[in-house]
């Protein structure tokens, strides 16, 4: 059976959908990956037709969509066929999101390492700590090095939350890619972004073991 990451974050913004698509298109050079679309807004979706008719998508990676009852049918049968489902989910702690972190192996929830990033992450770690379910932050369009990002390092170590240890930057690279229906790590493979993403990628697997 496939393993199942829920990107989910109530803060909009936070980079969800970047964090689903680029994840998954570098983790499909090594593995079977499928996405799933249940943000209402669809934009994991538009990003998905745009893939279909790009050239540069080397590997596939389906994005379906769906809401509602049928969600976990639909993500039974994708962790049949897949080694790993992410779930892009919209930025409201409803019973669709419900679902998907009952679903998931993994809740990874992004954030810009500012305080009201972590304060918007409580009803997402409230939610999976009900479900019983495991967690990552993962830092985004993150500063190499800040005292703000220290002081929050510090602070979720001290609450025993788990950090991914790999961090990512800001970068135009990423947005460039996701506009094309692409990944990093196929727009650029031999860039910073692309290293950084593949450094991700493993920390990442290392969560799901
Ligand atoms: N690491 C990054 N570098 C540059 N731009 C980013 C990065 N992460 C996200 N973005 C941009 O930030 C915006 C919000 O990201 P998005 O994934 O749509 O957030 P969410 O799904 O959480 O609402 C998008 O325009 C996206 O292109
Ligand atoms: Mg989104």
């Amino acid at each position: 059976m496939g393993k199942v990451i829920a990107v989910a974050q109530q803060k909009g913004g936070a980079g969800k959908t970047m964090l689903a698509a680029q994840f998954a298109v570098a983790l499909a050079e090594q593995a079977r990956v499928a996405l799933l679309d249940i943000d209402p807004q669809g934009s994991l979706s538009v990003w998905g037709r745009l893939r279909a008719a790009a050239p540069k998508a080397a590997h596939e990676v389906p994005v379906e969509a769906v809401s509602g009852w049928r969600l976990a049918n639909e993500l039974e049968k994708l962790k049949a066929a897949y080694d790993y489902v992410f779930i892009d989910t919209p930025p409201v702690i409803d019973s669709d999101a419900r679902r998907a972190i009952r679903g998931a192996d993994l809740v990874l929830i992004p954030m810009n390492p500012a305080p009201p990033d972590l304060w918007a992450a409580e009803g997402t770690l409230k939610l999976a700590a009900e479900e019983k379910r495991k967690t990552a932050l993962v830092f985004n369009r993150a500063p190499a090095a800040s005292r703000l990002r220290k002081r929050l390092e510090a602070e979720i170590a001290a609450r025993g939350l788990t950090l991914l240890p790999v961090a990512l930057a800001n970068r135009a690279g990423y947005a460039n890619a996701f506009a094309d229906g692409l990944g990093v790590t196929e727009a650029g493979p031999t860039t910073q972004a692309a290293d950084e993403l593949r450094a991700a990628v493993e920390a990442l697997k290392q969560l799901l073991v």
